[in-house]
């Protein structure tokens, strides 16, 4: 079921364009990972997609009813207590306490729920903010750097958290992020704006794979597909290559069995440079 089409969608802040020609879709359940330079357009994409930014030109259609966005600071009333933040939420938005009590322990919020927002720290108020996207939306959530101020532990769990959400209840996410990492971890489709455009990382023409055998060395390998003219780059003690297929053709032909793994963003988004 799609949940956004976005089609040859144009914006430029003054003189200076930000966003061209660009265009992708999401499924219902989709997590989908925003990477790029900063200053490349990815918060100026998605307060687009969450119409906070207007001016756009292009499509730009959202199949849900409500949208849920964490971009930059979460807008919290600092004298109000997280409890009450999350209290005023639910009213804005006509969503139900019990909400916060749905989430509360998965979110890890449940020791300061009683604190002022003034005193809480980053990784704290990031908590907060993904609360108030939830509460804003169980269907589309978009949210800018999250793990951003987040501990190792705090990563870990809200990157479980998103998965959960996806998975059991079908929320689809866009995550930007500069941690490549993190992406790798949850997102199933994966999205590189530079230059103004947007590239989806995930077709064959970017797809990479490390390969690995066990019959053979990797002096070996190399020299079979140096032999047959596949492209393929070393890493350290790994053959990366982008055609997996003409690698399991030729070295099937060899006698060779080999092992494969798809390589991780890093590897795909460092040679898009
Ligand atoms: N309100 C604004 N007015 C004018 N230009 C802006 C405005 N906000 C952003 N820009 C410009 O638009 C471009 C995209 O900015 P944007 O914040 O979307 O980048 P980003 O990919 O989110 O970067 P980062 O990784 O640093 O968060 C940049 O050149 C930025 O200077
Ligand atoms: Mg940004």
């Amino acid at each position: 079921m799609s949940v956004l089409e976005v089609k040859q969608l144009h914006f430029q802040f003054g003189k200076q364009t930000v966003l061209d020609n660009v265009s992708f879709a999401l499924d219902k359940g989709d997590i989908a990972g925003l990477i790029g330079d900063n200053g490349a357009g990815k918060t100026t994409l998605m307060k687009i997609i969450s119409g906070i930014l207007p001016g756009a030109v292009g499509k730009c259609d959202l199949y849900t009813d409500s949208v849920g966005a964490l971009i930059e600071e979460p807008a919290l009333y600092p004298y109000l207590s997280v409890q009450e933040n999350l209290k005023f939420y639910c009213k804005l938005y006509g969503k139900d306490y019990a909400i916060i009590d749905q989430f509360k322990e998965a979110l890890d919020v449940t020791v300061y729920l009683n604190r002022k927002a003034s005193k809480l720290s980053l990784g704290m108020r990031q908590r907060v903010g993904l609360f108030i996207a939830l509460i804003a939306s169980n269907e589309f959530i978009l949210l800018d750097e999250p793990t951003n101020g987040l501990d190792p532990k705090g990563i870990n769990s809200l990157l479980n958290l998103i998965n959960k959400l996806a998975k059991q209840y079908g929320i689809t996410f866009i995550i930007s992020s500069h941690i490549l990492a993190n992406l790798d971890q949850v997102c199933n489709k994966n999205f590189l704006l530079r230059h103004h455009q947007l590239t989806c990382l995930d077709d064959e023409a970017h797809a990479k794979y490390k390969i690995y055998s066990e019959d053979r060395s990797l002096k070996d390998l190399i020299a079979i597909l140096t032999r047959y003219g596949i492209t393929f780059e070393r890493k350290n003690h790994t053959i990366v290559v982008n055609d997996l297929q003409a690698v399991k053709d030729k070295l099937t032909k060899e006698g060779i069995v080999i092992q494969y793994e798809k390589a991780g963003l890093s590897e795909v988004f460092f040679d898009e440079n």
